[in-house]
């Protein structure tokens, strides 16, 4: 089964698609309508990689963490349709009026739907899908907002992990047999212990009948706030014997 317009006879000829499992971008792609401005988002080169590789034209890509519209917004510049849940209306409405910023060269159809990607009843319109694409908070390293249904407001680490399994299981359902589900995500350190969270969601995922095809480590950017508080960090680092975080990970699972 095709699952993308890489053509092999041509396969020396697609110098931007990305094969090795560390990625390092030095910024951000902030052209068209993409905006840094969302505390939390990811580099559009993530999904854009994801949709290269995974997708054909013309396919239907679901992001269950939709943000501000990120994945929409590359799958317009890459002629794929899709559809990002989105728990907060703010953020939901501002991801509208960005992802209609953009133009549409392809002609593709895209949606953002308000609603909880744990409830069954969110899914209700929805057909089935070629990708899917899941950028969750890392537990409550950021609060997004108050939202009872918000994951970043679970109380533990079990409950943080039940309620992105109902989402995973919930998507599983809407995605094609054999094809391709990406998690971005990165781990917490709290009270002298580091929380793999990646491996955590990673373990889940695998449980829930996906066959894990890569895990690939990403560079986390510097950004000019996080500068000033570096040297901060790092006595932190040197005087409680941890390692600074600069990395995530993306990694990516094949429904079996
Ligand atoms: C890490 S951000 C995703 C950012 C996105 N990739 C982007 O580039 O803008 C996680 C998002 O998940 C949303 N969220 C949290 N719980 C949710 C839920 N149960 N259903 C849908 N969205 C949820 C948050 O409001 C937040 O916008």
């Amino acid at each position: 089964m095709k699952i993308n317009d890489i053509d092999m006879n041509n396969w020396k000829d697609y110098d931007e698609i990305i094969t090795d499992s560390l990625w390092i971008f030095p910024a951000r792609d902030n052209s068209g309508a993409h905006t840094p401005e969302y505390h939390g988002n990811f580099v559009p080169q993530i999904p854009r990689q994801a949709m290269l590789r995974y997708t054909k034209k013309g396919e239907w890509v679901l992001d269950t963490f939709a943000g501000l519209g990120t994945t929409l917004i590359e799958a317009k510049r890459l002629g794929r349709n899709a559809v990002g849940i989105e728990i907060n209306p703010e953020t939901a409405k501002r991801a509208k009026e960005l992802i209609d910023a953009e133009e549409n060269p392809h002609n593709v159809k895209t949606e953002i739907i308000v609603g909880d990607s744990r409830m069954e009843e969110t899914y209700r319109n929805l057909g089935n899908f070629q990708l899917v694409i899941m950028h969750p908070p890392y537990w409550d390293i950021i609060k997004f907002s108050d939202i009872p249904g918000d994951i970043s407001n679970t109380e533990s680490l079990e409950a943080f992990l039940e309620n992105f399994e109902k989402i995973v299981k919930l998507a599983k359902k809407h995605l094609d047999d054999e094809r391709y589900l990406v998690l971005v995500i990165g781990d917490k350190y709290s009270k002298g212990t580091w929380i793999p969270l990646g491996f955590y969601t990673m373990d889940m995922i695998m449980k829930n009948g996906f066959s894990l095809k890569s895990i690939v480590v990403k560079n986390i950017e510097e950004n000019r706030g996080k500068r000033g508080k570096y040297s901060l960090w790092r006595y932190r680092a040197l005087k409680d014997g941890y390692y600074i975080f600069k990395h995530e990970y993306v990694m990516f699972f094949r429904k079996l």
